[in-house]
């Protein structure tokens, strides 16, 4: 069944790799921040339905059109539409993996930072050892003040805004990022999905049960597990339709280039639903790893948005464990590891996208391909990385160039290109070609399908374009 670009070997490579995709920097480090400022148990309880009702099917509409074209997403819906404007969207989804990518890294190389930080103790205390002496030097310049150095924020400051330090950082995450995408689908992508989706689940087991084990947590159990009703707002809805999208990866090409790597007996809905139980599952346990570990600790709050892994958690970290050193310094060490083992498997599907397309769009080999993607999105991903310090007052429309990638992607194509794609398996697209792609041309029983064609021509195409529109009047 190997066809000459190469398909994921087996069944479980595809669904682990998928979930490498949307388990990401989403589920770590933006789930538990939108928990945090919707109201905890409430929003999680939305969630849960969004993820079911809109986020499996469009998934799944992914699936069909990447398996169905076996090629990459440009071609994919050139494919399928030849000569029709729908294509546009197979455009913006590789597009869109590229900008992503290159601001991608960019956390991904604090993660790094913050890891090599915590292992050498940096972050306990921020007390500078001889064996780290290379890494204070790098950047913790509060370090050697001791004890009321514990200030977190000027830590993280006077790293994003260090005109070198991140660079690097995120050039040696896309370096490695680089070589898993060089060696290619089964070599590459599935095996080192096969050792990091384990790896990472192992990581969190750990995590909860420290985080359970903490004075205080189960102020932070209420919080996730009882739900206030009353909490739930238009605003605390749309957020949850965002945060799906986001966090199963979905409308930026990338489940829709897995796909076209997925063979002819792999099951669609039952692997999308696998890939959106992984995904929930590890974001609903980060929650589980991070409130117990915040509300046992009274200095600092739930909602301090995206600081709240760089900046409030080694906080927590610091005095959560003042007794206990070295279990913070576990606990710390594994926590950056997953959100880097995380990072990294996301930054490998959206990298893929952009490769995939670019090795059959120009017949170059693989290798050649990679680099090229890499670079550029490097080169982008410096600028992005310098708009926190040096280049911090180049501005349009009031955002950084950071802020304004993320903006472009998240809030104005991805919505569009979720619609897009609803709208084009929906009513485009033959109902015989899609039903028969979801039952492995009807060998398989999807008793669903009714619903799920329903959902997608009506529910999910208008959720979106609710949630886009209140996107952008905030
Ligand atoms: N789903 C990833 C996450 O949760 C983010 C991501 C976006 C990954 C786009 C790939 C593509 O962090």
């Amino acid at each position: 069944m190997v066809n000459k670009r190469g398909n994921f070997g087996s069944k479980l490579g595809a669904v682990l790799a998928s979930a490498g995709s949307a388990v990401g920097l989403g589920n770590v480090w933006r789930f538990p921040t939108e928990v945090g400022n919707n109201g905890g148990a409430a929003f999680i309880f939305v969630y849960l339905i969004c993820i079911a009702v809109i986020g499996i099917p469009v998934m799944m509409s992914e699936f069909l059109i990447g398996r169905h074209t076996h090629t990459n997403t440009i071609s994919a819906f050139a494919k399928l539409a030849p000569g029709k404007w729908w294509r546009i969207e197979g455009i913006a989804g590789v597009f869109v993996a590229f900008l992503i990518l290159s601001y991608y890294i960019v956390i991904s190389g604090w993660t790094l930072f913050y890891l090599i930080e915590s292992l050498c103790g940096q972050l306990q205390g921020l007390q500078t050892t001889d064996l780290c002496a290379l890494s204070a030097r790098l950047g913790a310049k509060a370090s050697d003040n001791g004890a009321q150095a514990a200030d977190y924020t000027q830590v993280f400051n006077d790293f994003v805004s260090n005109p070198w330090l991140p660079v690097l950082m995120g050039a040696a995450f896309m370096g490695l990022t680089h070589l898993i995408i060089a060696r290619g689908v089964q070599s590459g992508i599935e095996k080192s999905s096969k050792v990091m989706m384990p790896m990472l689940l192992f990581i969190i087991g750990i995590l909860v049960v420290c985080s359970f084990g903490m004075p205080g947590s189960s102020e932070g159990l209420r919080f996730l597990l009882k739900p206030d009703f009353s909490k739930i707002t238009a605003d605390v809805i749309l957020s949850a339709v965002g945060q799906a999208f986001f966090s199963l990866s979905l409308a930026m090409g990338c489940l829709c280039t897995y796909a076209s790597y997925f063979r002819s007996d792999t099951k669609l809905p039952k692997t999308a639903a696998g890939v959106a139980i992984i995904d929930t599952f590890v974001a609903i346990l980060s929650g589980f790893i991070i409130f117990p570990a915040v509300f046992s600790v009274e200095e600092v709050s739930v909602d301090a948005g995206p600081g709240l892994v760089f900046i409030t958690l080694p906080n927590v970290f610091n005095i959560a464990f003042s007794h206990l050193p070295w279990l913070g310094y576990i606990f710390s060490g594994f926590f950056y590891l997953l959100l880097l083992l995380a990072a990294l498997t996301s930054a490998i599907s959206l990298h893929e996208s952009v490769t995939a397309y670019v090795l059959e769009a120009f017949s170059v080999s693989r290798r050649k391909a990679a680099a090229a993607v890499s670079i550029a999105c490097m080169t982008l991903g410096v600028a992005c990385s310098l708009s926190f310090g040096v280049w911090s007052d180049l501005t349009l429309f009031g955002m950084n160039i950071f802020e304004l990638f993320d903006f472009t992607a998240s809030k104005i194509i991805l919505p569009i290109g979720g619609i897009i794609i609803c709208l084009f398996t929906g009513w485009y697209l033959d109902r015989k070609l899609v039903e028969s792609e979801l039952t492995n041309g009807g060998t398989l029983r999807f008793r669903l399908f009714r619903l799920y064609y329903f959902i997608i021509r009506y529910v999910a195409p208008l959720a979106i374009a609710a949630v886009f529109v209140q996107e952008l009047l905030s």
